[in-house]
């Protein structure tokens, strides 16, 4: 009672209501339509706060070993991001720091960059493998994503990211043959995957090596994703459209018929902010082409130690706004009704009858406050399937 609120499926009420029971809400709207039913369950009075649906991180990589403050350093001295990775640093070297953790060391370098998430209003993160590279580590990596769940009051979607790099030592498509897609068929048959993922581009493999990863995926009933277009437009887009992914992610040198095709199959454009300013990317992406297309655009962290050690999806909306120009509506529509579609639920994102009690509540007056402050966290409350915690 007494709160603002943005259910995502309706303006913003100035004086609004949501009923919830058990895990799920009941009923939500202006509080002057409160059904009499309602009036009699216990109330709590939100003194004007915005109540929002909570906030869903769908593109992470918050599962890793070690970090990279070493190439951060590189790349102020004058390298880029590529010529890093080209030079053996890069992805490999967390995969080498990642197979050199235990699964409970993976775990405990987890939790807190979960716990940062949680803290500004979090209840569903996406987490990929991808720095395994073998057998035996990508699956430890979905274990500790799934065990992320068990330790904190989240939801977690595991995706399966083999096709992130090619191991040192071995040709993409061996690695693909012998390594990837048989991890990926394992990992499927151990109920360790809800989706799957692959990096298209110069640094790691082509679409045509990309089909052939989501042919496996296809074939098991799993949806795709795709990294694409972060550092040059090489078609992964209209592959990942091809195929009806759920989202398209970076994007940044996508280009109108790109955003064409992905309106065509329903795919998300992820957009990155954190990543594209880490690496001090300058090509935006093309949200004029998604607005004009009906492009749903929805924003992540892509917490990673390479590209994006970022932990801050409240950060992360102020820079798709400063950065990108999307409005502080399109990036709370990012963070929530949009990113639920990116990873294939239907359940959250908003605040509407038969919807998961995945709520925030903040000490704002405003959305766009909430995009509008830089270190800052007006969280108030978290309710996680109706539980505040
Ligand atoms: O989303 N683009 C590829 N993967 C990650 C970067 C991973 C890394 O540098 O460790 C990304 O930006
Ligand atoms: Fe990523």
């Amino acid at each position: 009672m007494n709160a603002r609120l943005a259910t995502m499926e309706a303006p913003v009420m100035a004086r609004g209501a949501v009923v919830m029971a058990g895990e799920k809400v009941l009923w939500a709207g202006p509080e002057a339509d409160l059904p009499a039913a309602h009036a009699k369950a216990e109330q709590q009075d939100m003194a004007g706060r915005l109540i929002t649906p909570a906030l869903i991180d769908c593109h992470t990589h918050i599962v890793h070993g070690g970090h990279r403050a070493r190439e951060f350093e590189m790349r102020l001295e004058g390298a880029s991001y590529e010529e890093i990775a080209r030079a053996g640093g890069g992805i490999i070297s967390t995969v080498a720091a990642t197979r050199n953790a235990s699964e409970a060391e993976l775990l405990a370098q987890a939790l807190p960059r979960l716990d940062a998430l949680i803290a500004e209003g979090v209840t569903t993160i996406e987490v990929k493998s991808g720095y395994g590279l073998d057998g035996d580590t990508e699956l430890a990596m979905l274990r500790v994503a799934r065990r992320l769940a068990d330790e904190r009051p989240v939801r977690v979607r595991t995706t399966f990211l083999g096709a992130h790099a090619v191991p040192k030592g071995q040709g993409a498509d061996s690695y693909l043959e012998e390594v990837c897609l048989p991890t990926l068929r394992k990992a499927h048959a151990l109920g360790l995957v809800d989706a799957v993922d692959g990096f298209c581009e110069g640094i790691a493999f082509s679409p045509e090596q990309i089909a052939r990863v989501f042919d496996v995926a296809v074939e098991l009933g799993l949806p795709v994703k795709l990294h694409a277009e972060q550092l040059s437009h090489l078609g992964g887009t209209a592959l990942a459209a091809r195929y009806g992914a759920l989202s398209a992610d970076h994007v940044e040198y996508a280009n109108d018929d790109d955003a064409r095709l992905m309106a065509a199959s329903g795919t998300v454009a992820v957009l990155l902010p954190g990543a594209y300013y880490f690496i001090r990317e300058t090509q935006l992406p093309p949200v004029a082409a998604f607005r004009a297309h009906g492009v749903p655009m929805a924003l992540a962290t892509d917490c990673n130690p390479g590209s994006s050690p970022f932990t801050s999806l409240l950060l992360t909306m102020n820079m798709a706004c400063t950065l990108f120009r999307l409005t502080p509506d399109e990036a709370l529509r990012g963070v929530t009704v949009h990113a639920a579609r990116a990873l294939g639920l239907d359940d959250c994102g908003v605040i509407a009858p038969g919807k998961r009690a995945d709520l925030a509540v903040w000490n704002v007056e405003t959305p766009a406050e909430l995009a509008y402050r830089i270190g800052f966290n007006p969280l108030h409350q978290r309710y996680f399937g109706g539980s505040a915690c």
